[in-house]
């Protein structure tokens, strides 16, 4: 079967799946946290090389700050348990959003963890913190005129994949497959510049209740897609 080498997925449905069992929103959180491991574990197992995964993105600061607290403490401990087990298994690790933003203790795990994983070869683990392809595409057109303002650069030298190299998704190819967990259908600020000829897949389950059996089911819809970029088919009459 044709597997995406890169695939994302935008986590959407932690608090529905709580509120449909009558419990807080935290709970649903804590529940997607475990979600998260499986899934992790099975897209490797499948032979996934890449796996992006969007946990908390630029817009998601409003919420409200008992819940902004929660996903915090979250990502605490998810950081230093879960995502140092995969460290330990030779996972690559790594983290796109606007690292700044988060608590010191957490930046640093943050960066440890990349350093400690950047030069493991294999499967490598992409969380979205904090991120919103926005802010990411400003940061880069940023780099770029204050390269140009310096002399170092001019304008008729930028194309695709020169802006792209100043991405935080720079080192990353771009995302063939994008799953969207908990029935909206929309992309919420995630890789807008990398989504361009990804294949996408929404699906109504609630990311709780997502599942090895769930991410098969997504995975053979995108075997079964055909991928044109603007081309034509294989072996299609002129
Ligand atoms: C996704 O679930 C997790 C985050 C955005 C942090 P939600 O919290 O958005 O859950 P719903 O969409 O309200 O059900
Ligand atoms: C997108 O979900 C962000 C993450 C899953 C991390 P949201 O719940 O924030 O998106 P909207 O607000 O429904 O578009
Ligand atoms: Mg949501």
């Amino acid at each position: 079967m044709r597997l995406p080498k890169h695939t994302a997925i935008i986590m959407d449905g932690n608090g529905r799946w709580a509120e449909k069992r009558g419990l807080p929103r935290t709970a649903g959180h804590k529940a997607g946290a475990e979600t998260l491991k499986k899934i992790i574990a099975y897209a490797q197992k499948k032979g996934i090389e890449i796996i992006t995964l969007y946990a908390f993105s630029s817009e998601n600061w409003k919420r409200p700050p008992e819940e902004v607290q929660t996903l915090m403490n979250l990502f605490r401990t998810y950081l230093k348990n879960d995502v140092n087990e995969l460290m330990k298994k030779g996972i690559r690790v790594s983290f796109i959003g606007e690292r700044e933003k988060f608590d010191a203790d957490l930046v640093e795990q943050m960066n440890r963890l990349e350093r400690q994983t950047a030069d493991f070869k294999g499967f490598h683990v992409v969380l979205a913190l904090s991120y919103g392809a926005r802010n990411d595409i400003i940061n880069a057109a940023r780099q770029l005129a204050a390269k140009a303002a310096r002399g170092q650069l001019k304008p008729q030298e930028i194309d695709e994949s020169f802006f792209s190299a100043h991405l935080s998704t720079a080192d990353l190819p771009a995302p063939d497959f994008i799953i969207r967990t908990g029935g909206e259908e929309r992309l919420s600020n995630f890789l807008l510049w990398e989504a361009a000829y990804a294949e996408l897949y929404f699906t109504p389950v609630f990311w709780p209740d997502f599942n090895e059996e769930e991410l098969d089911k997504a995975l053979e819809s995108y075997a079964k897609r055909e991928r044109r970029f603007g081309g034509l088919k294989i072996k299609q009459k002129v």
